[in-house]
C-alpha cells in the first residue's frame, strides 16, 4: 500500500480552500471528519479514488444510495441518451409515468406516488399529506430516527444530527416541534401508553422500519406489525420512511421483507440510480388529497426531472430483472463480512455487537444488545474511531460515524470482500489496542 505524503496532500490543500467557502468545508455534515476528509476524483464499481490517487473500497456508497456501485454502465448510458434530449422540461413526460408504474408495482403500499428531489422533501410532504388527510396535528417519530433535515422531524434525530451533537437543531422553533412526539424505538409499552393518551389526535407515525441512522438497529420481534395494528385502530397514518430500506432490503423494501404494509412510504437513495430523486406515496385516498386533486399543497420545479427519472427507471428495471440473483448474493456477502467481525471480536475478547440485514451491517463497541438510540449511545466512540481510521488507512471507506450504517453493493467483487475482511481484522485489532491504551 502506498501512503500519500501528508505534507503534500492535495486532499489537505483542498480542505483548506473548502473551509473558506463552505461551512466546515463540506456540503453535508456527515462528510466531515478529522483532520480532513478526502476529496473524490472519480469512482467506479466498488471503489473511489481521492485527490492523492489513493483507492478506497467503498462501504458508504453515498450513504446507501448506490446499490449497484459507482458509475453503473447501463445507468450512465441511459442518462447520456436522455441528456441529448434535454435535461428539464417543466412539463410531464412518458418516462415519469412508466417510472411511477414501476414504483407502484414494486412497493406494496404505493397506490399513487409523487416524485420529488430528496428524502427530506419526501418525508416533509408525506407528513403534510397525512396531516391534511386526517385533519390532525400531532405526529410520532422515534428517538434516533432520521427523516431528513426539515423542522418537524429534527427532534432527537440520528445521522449527522446525532454525530455532531445537534439532535435538536438550533433554529427550529418550539412552536413547530410541539406537535412532534418522540418515543423510544422497539418499546411497545411506550407506544401503547401514548396512543391511549392521545391516539385520536395523532395524524401519523413515521418510522425507519430498520433504523439505519444511529448505526444499525433492527425491529425486535413483531414490533412493526404492532405499529401497524395500533395505528390502524386509531385511524393514524403509518409512514414507513424507506429512504434507506427501499429497494435495499428487497425490491419491495421493508414492506416486502417484513410483510407489513404501511399507509404511506417515502423512497429515495437507491430509487434515483445515483441521481437526486425521491418519492412519497401510498393509499389512493391519502394521495388524492395532494394538489391539484386536493387541498394539500406540494410542488417542485425539478420534480420528476427527466435525467433523474431515467436513472431511476433504469435501476428499477435492472433490479426487477435481476432481483432473484442480486438480493441473495448481497445478503450472503454482507453476512460473511459480519461473520468476520463477530469471529475477530470474539478472538480479541472485545465488547461488541454486530448487526446485519440484507446488504447493511454495523458494529457497536458495547457489551449490551443495541435495540434503541439510548443503547447505541453507550457504545465506545473512541474504539469506533480507531476502527474507522485503521480501515481508512488500509483503503476501506466506511461512514466516519458510529451513527451510520455500512452498505455493501452489487459491485463488491470477491477480491474486494477478501481485502475488506483482512482490513476489518486489522481495524478491530487497532480498536482493541485503543481500548487498552485510550
Ligand atoms: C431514513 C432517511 N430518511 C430521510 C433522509 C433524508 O434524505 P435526503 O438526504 O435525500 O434529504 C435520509 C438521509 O440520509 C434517511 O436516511
Amino acid at each position: 500500500m502506498v501512503e500519500p505524503n501528508v505534507s503534500e496532500s492535495k486532499n489537505k490543500t483542498l480542505f483548506e480552500r473548502a473551509k473558506k467557502v463552505l461551512p466546515g468545508g463540506v456540503n453535508s455534515p456527515v462528510r466531515a471528519f478529522e483532520p480532513y476528509p478526502f476529496f473524490v476524483e472519480c469512482a467506479v464499481g466498488s471503489k473511489m479514488y481521492d485527490a492523492d490517487s489513493k483507492a478506497y473500497v467503498d462501504y458508504c456508497m453515498a450513504y446507501g444510495a448506490l446499490l449497484l456501485g459507482h458509475a453503473y454502465p447501463e445507468i450512465q448510458e441511459a442518462v447520456k441518451n436522455q441528456l441529448a434530449k434535454g435535461s428539464l422540461y417543466g412539463a410531464p413526460t412518458e418516462r415519469e409515468v412508466e417510472f411511477a408504474e414501476l414504483i407502484q408495482s414494486a412497493s406494496p403500499c404505493m397506490e399513487m406516488v409523487r416524485l420529488v428531489n430528496s428524502g427530506t422533501e419526501a418525508t416533509m410532504h408525506a407528513i403534510r399529506a397525512a396531516r391534511g388527510y386526517t385533519n390532525r396535528k400531532k405526529i410520532v417519530k422515534f428517538e434516533g430516527c432520521f427523516h431528513g433535515s426539515h423542522d418537524n422531524v429534527l427532534v432527537k434525530a440520528g445521522s449527522g444530527a446525532a454525530t455532531f451533537g445537534t439532535p435538536n437543531s438550533l433554529g427550529v422553533p418550539e412552536e413547530t416541534t410541539k406537535n412532534t412526539i418522540v418515543l423510544p424505538y422497539n418499546d411497545v409499552a411506550a407506544l401503547e401508553t401514548t396512543f391511549k393518551a392521545c391516539g385520536n389526535e395523532i395524524a401519523a407515525v413515521i418510522v425507519e422500519p430498520v433504523m439505519a441512522n444511529v448505526g444499525l438497529i433492527l425491529p425486535v420481534g413483531d414490533y412493526l406489525s404492532i405499529l401497524r395494528k395500533v395505528t390502524e385502530s386509531y385511524g393514524t397514518v403509518l409512514i414507513f420512511d424507506e429512504i434507506i430500506t427501499g429497494f435495499r432490503l428487497a425490491l419491495g423494501g421493508a414492506q416486502e421483507y417484513f410483510d407489513v404494509t404501511p399507509d404511506m412510504a417515502t423512497l429515495g437513495k437507491v430509487l434515483g440510480g445515483g441521481f437526486p430523486l425521491a418519492a412519497f406515496g401510498g393509499k389512493k385516498e391519502i394521495m388524492q388529497q395532494i394538489s391539484p386533486l386536493g387541498k394539500v399543497y406540494q410542488a417542485g420545479t425539478f420534480s420528476g426531472n427527466p435525467v433523474s427519472a431515467t436513472a431511476g427507471y433504469t435501476i428499477l428495471k435492472l433490479l426487477s430483472q435481476k432481483k432473484s440473483h442480486i438480493y441473495p448474493q448481497l445478503e450472503k456477502n454482507t453476512s460473511e463480512l459480519a461473520k468476520t467481525l463477530i469471529d475477530q471480536t470474539q478472538a480479541l475478547d472485545l465488547p461488541a455487537q454486530v448487526y446485519n440485514i440484507a446488504s447493511m451491517y454495523q458494529i457497536f463497541f458495547t457489551k449490551e444488545q443495541v435495540t434503541d438510540y439510548a443503547c447505541a449511545k453507550h457504545s465506545d466512540a473512541v474504539m469506533f474511531d480507531a476502527y474507522f481510521r485503521e480501515l481508512l488507512r488500509q483503503g476501506v471507506f466506511i461512514p466516519p460515524s458510529q451513527f451510520e450504517t455500512c452498505f455493501v453493493s452489487a459491485a463488491h467483487a470477491p477480491e474486494d470482500l477478501k481485502f475488506t475482511a483482512d482490513a476489518l481484522i486489522k481495524a478491530l485489532w487497532a480498536a482493541s489496542e485503543k481500548r487498552k491504551n485510550p
